[in-house]
């Protein structure tokens, strides 16, 4: 991206609008239950502070409907990043208008301001472009670190950079694109790649592009289902979308002509019920899953096959949980593969929420070389799809 990074612009006492994706969970009390992203945005902003630009944050925050909606306000992002930074952290309760304009012109270099939601516009979604020229209104340079938006053709993400003298990446969104890039055009040899989650037809295009790049590509979740009833295997209860059954024999037909290596589940662990103190039956290699029992977990030949296959790899994508994690009964394989993840010399990297969350969960998320901010953002990428947020950059 010559030209087109950060480093490579002047940012000194310039107004620096940075987009983030400051898209967080709130609990009940509106708190913030994960702030990964906004860890995730410091090292761009330590660096602009560092180098005296005046920085103007914007992110959305859930989806409301282009109206203010005071359940999705960033006043709660502002404390959490002051806390993170080490520093103030003006909250502006406008977005664009009189009272933003003020708040932008009254920064001095070094200090930082949160504008309030951008969503609370309806011209955000809508990719206006007399919205993104609001705006960009005095701004010199525009940075994108957004990397979880980038799918999205929205103003703030898309038509401000044409709007601006200038328009680059941040290191977030250099970091996400360096990584996925890797997965997703040019893998080393021994590519692995571990889906899981519960929807197949979610991941299908994910998987038809990998098919293309990786070595070895090993199925959990619930999405193994289809997978094995496409082979004929009694499923019994277990999640199937009948819909993607001859989708699912294609690809495997097709993963055979590449001499690559697809890998289902042999066995697995069943119940009655997603309960935590339910009975469970280990289903063996060569057994049908019973009538009234689903699949809900892989079981401990499957885990030792994973094993086998994140030893010998280079490079591992892992998207999806392998079982239903959330629930402790049924979270074994999952985090038995997050701590083989963590202890590979492979370069590993994980994409989507529920991977996330599961390598929380695990405790070994810092063993990872690269766990993506984008959920939707990171699948389109890795499917081989252009994301407008990037496309914009490139041609700004
Ligand atoms: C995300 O959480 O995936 C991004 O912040 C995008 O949010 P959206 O799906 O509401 O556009």
């Amino acid at each position: 991206m010559a030209k087109k990074f950060i480093e490579d612009v002047p940012v000194k006492e310039r107004l620096v609008f940075l987009r983030n994706d400051f898209n967080v969970p709130l609990g009940e009390r509106r708190e913030i239950s994960d702030d990964s992203r906004i860890r995730a945005a410091l090292p761009t902003l330590r660096f602009l502070v560092e180098h005296g630009a005046r920085v103007v944050c914007s992110s959305h925050l859930g989806r409301p409907k282009g109206a203010a909606d005071p359940a999705c306000s960033l006043a709660p992002v502002s404390r959490r990043l002051a806390e993170l930074l080490g520093q103030e952290v003006r909250f502006c309760p406008e977005t664009v208008g009189a009272r933003a304009e003020e708040a932008k012109a009254g920064l001095q270099p070094g200090q930082v301001l949160l504008l309030e939601n951008l969503r609370f516009h309806a011209g955000e979604t809508k990719n206006d472009p007399a919205f993104a020229a609001e705006l960009a209104r005095n701004v010199d340079v525009y940075v994108d670190d957004a990397f979880g938006s980038c799918h999205r053709a929205h103003a703030s993400i898309d038509a401000i950079t044409r709007c601006v003298p200038l328009a680059v990446a941040g290191f977030l969104l250099k970091k996400e694109i360096d990584f996925l890039s890797m997965a997703s055009e040019t893998p080393p040899d021994d590519y692995l790649v571990i889906l899981g989650g519960a929807k197949v037809g979610d991941k299908l295009p994910l998987l038809k592009h990998l098919l293309t790049k990786a070595d070895a590509i090993l199925i959990g979740g619930a999405m193994a289902y289809t997978f094995l009833m496409a082979e004929g295997m009694e499923v019994g209860a277990s999640r199937v979308e009948e819909e993607h059954l001859e989708l699912c024999r294609d690809l495997r037909r097709r993963a055979a002509e590449r001499g690559m290596r697809f890998i289902l589940p042999s066995d697995h662990i069943a119940a009655t019920k997603i309960e935590p103190n339910i009975t469970v039956r280990i289903i063996r290699p060569g057994e049908g899953i019973p009538g009234e029992m689903m699949g809900l977990d892989i079981g401990p030949e499957t885990v030792e096959t994973f094993r086998g296959e994140i030893a010998r790899a280079k490079l591992i994508f892992w998207n999806g949980p392998l079982g239903v994690f959330e629930v402790d009964t049924f979270a074994g394989g999952t985090m038995e593969v997050a701590a083989a993840l963590a202890a590979s010399q492979a370069t590993t990297i994980i994409g989507g929420g529920d991977s996330l969350a599961a390598v929380e969960k695990a405790g070994v998320t810092g063993r990872i070389s690269h766990v993506s901010t984008g959920g939707g953002a990171a699948l389109e990428f890795l499917a081989g799809n252009k994301l407008p947020g990037i496309e914009a950059l490139m041609e700004s």
